[in-house]
């Protein structure tokens, strides 16, 4: 059975992690970068990772191919595209401006590409869609603030900021002043803790940044007083379990925390974070995860329930979107019972 048809929102999504091979090759002759191949297959063979810096090496080299507003705008409607026939109707997407700008390309450039494709995604698929610019936690807290007042005058072109980039060693704690200054600005606020740092990491996002997501969070499973934390006040974890295996979060798939997440009562959503390094989208996740925990179509649909609860949609349109999910479960109950 396919999952590909679950209404869905993915809320962990690296735009910059969907740069597939075929792309790259296509942006790198563009715009005269040179490649270690040109070949997409054999590009491809290359991600071996063995933890998150070695993904990040590779990741953040293949950017430079991105220079042009007609760059970001063929990224961001690929993804899109992609993302609409897996079943995604809201995405809430991460993109990274330090990268771009230390490549030379001005946030206009960035903002103006990623608009356009939100905007003509939205009027051809009738996906919804909106952008989280995310600071690179190995630059530093002065740098992230540089970034947000740089951002300032495009503020009515993304809805809130993340945290991302190498996690052990910079703890959230270096990003207080940012976050704050985001808050004050009226920006929603998410970061990624627990991929590869500890429950620490959580605990600091949640009290010191005031995150209303966390992203990956496996960790905290190792914490049974911050999955108290969490259950209680119903803290959304943005879950990448096909990540988490190529980066070595998790030993292997059955392994993974998600059936404990689950069993704790935590609000879990299933996303893809890198698509184009990790071997696939949303629902090549929800599939992985279906063969390898037999989930039940119960179970998606609490999953994918979860997903609009933890968007930051407004509230009538996240009934509107569970409503589809709910029909979507009748249907295919109708189906198995062969009425
Ligand atoms: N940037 C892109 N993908 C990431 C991940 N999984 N963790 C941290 N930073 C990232
Ligand atoms: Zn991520």
């Amino acid at each position: 059975m396919t999952v590909a048809n679950w209404p869905v929102a993915e809320l962990h999504v690296h735009i910059e992690g969907t740069l597939e091979t075929e792309l790259l090759v296509v942006l790198a002759r563009r715009n005269d970068v040179a490649l270690p191949s040109y070949d997409p297959d054999a590009l491809r063979e290359l991600y071996r990772f063995t933890d998150l810096q070695s993904f990040l090496d590779i990741y953040y080299a293949n950017l430079a191919v991105l220079r042009t507003e007609a760059d970001f705008y063929d990224l961001g409607m690929a993804y899109l595209t992609r993302a609409s026939a897996a079943g995604v109707r809201r995405a809430e997407i991460f993109f990274d401006p330090q990268t771009h700008l230390a490549n030379g390309i001005p946030l206009d450039v960035v903002f103006g590409g990623l608009t356009r494709a939100l905007a003509d995604a939205r009027a051809t698929l009738g996906i919804s869609a909106d952008l989280i610019l995310c600071f690179l936690r190995h630059l530093g807290g002065a740098a992230a603030l540089q970034t947000l007042d740089a951002a300032v005058p495009f503020l009515d072109q993304f809805i809130g900021v993340g945290l991302d980039s190498a996690e052990v060693g910079f703890p959230p704690s270096l990003f207080t002043e940012v976050f704050a200054r985001a808050k004050a600005l009226g920006l929603h606020r998410v970061a990624h803790a627990g991929e590869e740092g500890g429950p620490d990491y959580v605990h600091e996002a949640l009290d010191l940044l005031g995150v209303e997501r966390v992203d990956h969070g496996i960790r905290a499973i190792e914490d049974p007083g911050l999955v108290e934390i969490l259950r209680e006040r119903q803290v959304p974890l943005t879950v990448c379990p096909l990540s988490n295996v190529c980066l070595r979060a998790t030993p292997t798939l059955a392994e993974h925390a998600l059936p404990a997440m689950l069993a704790a009562g935590l609000l879990v959503t299933i996303n893809s974070d890198d698509p184009a390094y990790f071997g696939g989208y949303i629902d090549d996740n929800l599939s992985a995860l279906q063969r390898e925990f037999g989930l039940d179509n119960q179970q998606l649909a609490t999953l994918a329930r979860n997903s609009f609860r933890a968007s930051f949609l407004p509230e009538a349109e996240k009934r509107r979107h569970i409503a589809d999910v709910d029909e979507h479960l009748e249907g295919l109950l109708r189906l198995t019972s062969g009425a």
